[in-house]
């Protein structure tokens, strides 16, 4: 599978994806990476990689999120795309591209869904004490942070916790869990089943 990952910020999640799919036997190569920030500092972790890049800034287009979105989708298509994973991108999408996209159009969400939607999840954890926490990894559908569920992943709440600590060791499970998940969808061990997902146990 040919994947496009699409960032806002630091890229971190990205890098994980590149370093995985460098192994030999990764069902995906990372094609293209798309900022919608032209300051994104992961856009330069891509290069250094030796990765295709592209900033769609999406203040170019105003208030017309579709117009931005079919520009988006035009350079998906001009790579080759056939899968799309979000790592940290701060645009909500349309209905329009989460339908022609859906399927193959994953998100990474730093909680364990359906719990925390939404931004500022370690905090609202550690607001609402709860003991474990985690992260996602789901197909988007156009209802927010609430598409299926490929994979997901736990980390424990400990008391001396603050929001950065937290997510500090969230954001390292998030670095493994992410590559596995990718790994499910592209090989084609997780499929959609309705409103679920299923997954196949053992090697493609
Ligand atoms: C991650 O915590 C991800 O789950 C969330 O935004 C953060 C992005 O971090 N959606 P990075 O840009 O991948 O370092």
């Amino acid at each position: 599978r040919r994947v496009a990952v699409l960032i806002s910020g630091r890229g971190s999640n990205m890098v994980s994806l590149i370093e995985a799919a460098r192994a030999p036997d990764y069902p995906a190569e990372i094609v293209l990476v798309v900022s919608n920030r032209p300051d994104a500092a992961g856009l330069a972790r891509a290069e250094g990689y030796g990765i295709a890049t592209a900033v769609i800034d999406h203040k170019a287009y105003g208030r017309d999120r579709e117009a931005f979105e079919r520009a988006l989708d035009a350079r998906l298509a001009a790579a080759g795309a056939d899968l799309v994973a979000l790592a940290g991108f701060m645009r909500l999408l349309t209905p329009w591209f989460v339908e022609r996209w859906f399927g193959r159009l994953v998100n990474i969400h730093p909680a364990l869904l359906p719990a925390f939607k939404g931004l500022d999840t370690h905090e609202r954890a550690l607001a609402e004490g709860v003991k474990l926490h985690g992260a996602t990894v789901h197909f988007v559908s156009s209802e927010m942070d609430a598409g299926p569920i490929i994979a997901q992943g736990a980390v424990p709440v400990l008391d001396a916790d603050t929001p950065d600590s937290l997510g500090a060791r969230v954001l390292e499970l998030e670095h493994r869990l992410y590559p596995h998940a990718l790994d499910l969808v592209a090989s084609g061990r997780a499929r959609l089943a309705g409103r679920t997902v299923s997954v196949a146990d053992g090697p493609a």
